[in-house]
This record gives C-alpha cells, structure tokens and sequence, in this order.
C-alpha cells in the first residue's frame, strides 16, 4: 500500500489546436484507493487518461505514474490496465477467446489463466455466455467483458474511463464491492463517471471542470467544502415556539410548510435538540455529492 502516490499531476497542460483541455492541473492520487474523476462532458477526463498512458503528450507539468516520470510509463505497462470509453475487444472472437487473447497477451501460465478467466467471468456474469461472440454482445454485456479483459494480469493501477455505462444496478454493485477489494489489497482504481452516487461509493473524489480541479477530497470532505451540512428535520406541535427556543440556542433554523429544519454542525447535536424539544416526527436528510458539486461549479 505505502504511501507512495500511485498517480501525481503537477501544473499539466494540454491542447488541442486553441481548445485547452488540461488548464495547469494539479491531481493526486494516492495508492491503494478508489478514486473517482467526475466532471461534466468535455471537461477533459478522458484526455487525463489518456496522458497517464501516454497515448498523448502533455505540453507542460509533471506526471508521475507509480513513481515512474510519465516517460517511461510504457515500461510498467504490464502493472496498468486501462479500459478505454470505446470499443476495445475483437468483435468476430468469443468471451472466452477474448479473455484467453488478454491472457496471452500479459504470458498468463496455463493454470493461472484458467483460473482467472473462470474467476472473472463470474464476477462479471458472462460464464454462460462464453461461447458467445464478442460483437453480438449487448452495450451492458460488452463493458462487462471489457472490464473482465481489463483485470485479467492483476495491475497495480487501473484506469476506467466510464466503465458502469449501461451495467444494471446489482452488477454495478458487484463491481463497487470488487474495486474496493481491490482498493482493499493495496491496488489503485482510477473511475470516471458522471453518476454521482457512484462518486458517493469512493474513497477519493476529483471534481474535474474545464481541465482543472474544483474540487478533491474524500466525499465527506467535499461536502464540508461546499459548505454542506446534514438537516435534521421536525414536525412540532408548536413549531414557531420550538424554532425560537432553537434559535435562542444558537441553531441555524428554517421553517419550511410548518416544519422545522436545523442544519446540524454535527450528528452528536441531534441529542441536545431533543433535550431542547419534543418532535411528533423527525427525519435526517444527509446532504448529497450532487449538490456540493453543483454549488462547487457554480463558485469555481
Ligand atoms: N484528439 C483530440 N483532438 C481535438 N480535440 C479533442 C481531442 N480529444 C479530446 N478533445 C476535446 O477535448 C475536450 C475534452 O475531451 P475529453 O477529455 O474527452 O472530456 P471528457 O472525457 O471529460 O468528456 C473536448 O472538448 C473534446 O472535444
Ligand atoms: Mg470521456
């Protein structure tokens, strides 16, 4: 695990004719954990992926991958894997030709690759349809395949560029509790996605807006940033007598329909106010990644 960063940006730039993809970007991303790049299309995701692999040359900064300067990353290939937001398989061989091609690829042993093409076919639920071609896949089967293909050598450091796109709901799961095994044994995952409640599952969360980044932390952190607090809302006999008692307290209250709502410094204040009053009924709302990022963006 150590703590080494397994990826670390310095001041990078990045253009395309006068489009400036990568605006002086400074990213870190520490080894063995989940990370999430969210931003909205366009804001150069896909194009920070693809410097670390150096599929493209970066203008100006630093970039380090897994202590190497991004130079020689093409000489740890072998501890990357890289899922690209296109197409990526061969279309006229099987699920299990594909994965055997990977295996191959990566000098797998006979028995090792039985075992993890058996492994990885379950975790993605493509053992039945092995015999299947890759190409008459649908769009959710295909990203399964491709992401089976994808861990097939074990990297240390893997980069999906929107690898959820089109998995349903429960296998998206299984996914999620897979990347944190991983994260879990001291490999890193590197995620880009524009589902928030994905970002909700990480470790590490990077806000990315116009090649730079607004925002980077843990989730909890990123809603303390944008200024998000948990609100405990309750429903009073006598809700304008509660709320200046409340208020008399120091609380920071707002009555919204008859209800009062309290944002909450902390969840241990939750106590004190029922010391304070008597509520017929009480939810928490939690505040949510959505929105401190959008209150994020709108302040960058
Ligand atoms: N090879 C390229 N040539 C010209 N423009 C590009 C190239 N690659 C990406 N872009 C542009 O760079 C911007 C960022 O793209 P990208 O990194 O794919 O964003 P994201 O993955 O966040 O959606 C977009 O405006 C895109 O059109
Ligand atoms: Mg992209």
């Amino acid at each position: 695990m150590g703590t080494q960063a397994a990826i670390s940006a310095r001041g990078v730039t990045k253009s395309f004719g006068r489009l400036q993809v990568l605006d002086n970007l400074d990213l870190d991303i520490p080894s063995g954990v989940t990370y999430c790049l969210l931003g909205p299309n366009g804001s150069g995701k896909t194009t920070f992926i693809r410097a670390i692999v150096r599929l493209l040359r970066l203008d100006g900064g630093e970039m380090k991958v897994l202590g190497r300067p991004v130079s020689e990353v093409n000489e740890i290939y072998s501890q990357i894997g890289y899922m690209t937001q296109h197409k990526a398989l061969y279309p006229d061989l099987t699920v299990q030709e594909n994965m055997e091609f990977y295996a191959g690829l990566y000098g797998l042993a006979k028995q090792k690759r039985v075992e993890r093409i058996e492994e990885l076919l379950r975790m993605v639920d493509l053992l039945e349809h092995r015999g299947r071609l890759a190409g008459a896949l649908s769009g959710g089967m295909y990203q399964r395949l491709s992401l089976a293909c994808t861990l097939i050598h074990e990297p240390e450091l893997l980069l999906l560029d929107e690898p959820t796109v089109g998995v349903d709901p429960r296998l998206r799961q299984t996914f999620w509790d897979y990347f944190d095994r991983l994260a879990g044994e001291g490999k890193t995952v590197l995620i880009t996605t524009h589902i928030m409640d994905e970002a909700e599952k990480c470790q590490r969360v990077g806000y990315m807006r116009a090649g730079r980044m607004a925002a980077q932390g843990s989730p909890e952190e990123i809603l303390r940033l944008a200024g998000l607090k948990p609100v405990l809302r309750l429903w009073l006999a006598e809700p304008e007598k509660d709320a200046a008692l409340l208020r008399a307290e120091g609380y920071e209250i707002d009555i919204d329909d008859g209800v009062v709502q309290v944002r909450l410094e902390s969840h241990a204040l939750i106590k004190e106010i029922l010391a304070a009053v008597s509520p017929l009924d009480m939810r928490l709302a939690e505040p949510r990644l959505e929105e401190a990022f959008l209150r994020l963006s709108e302040a960058a």
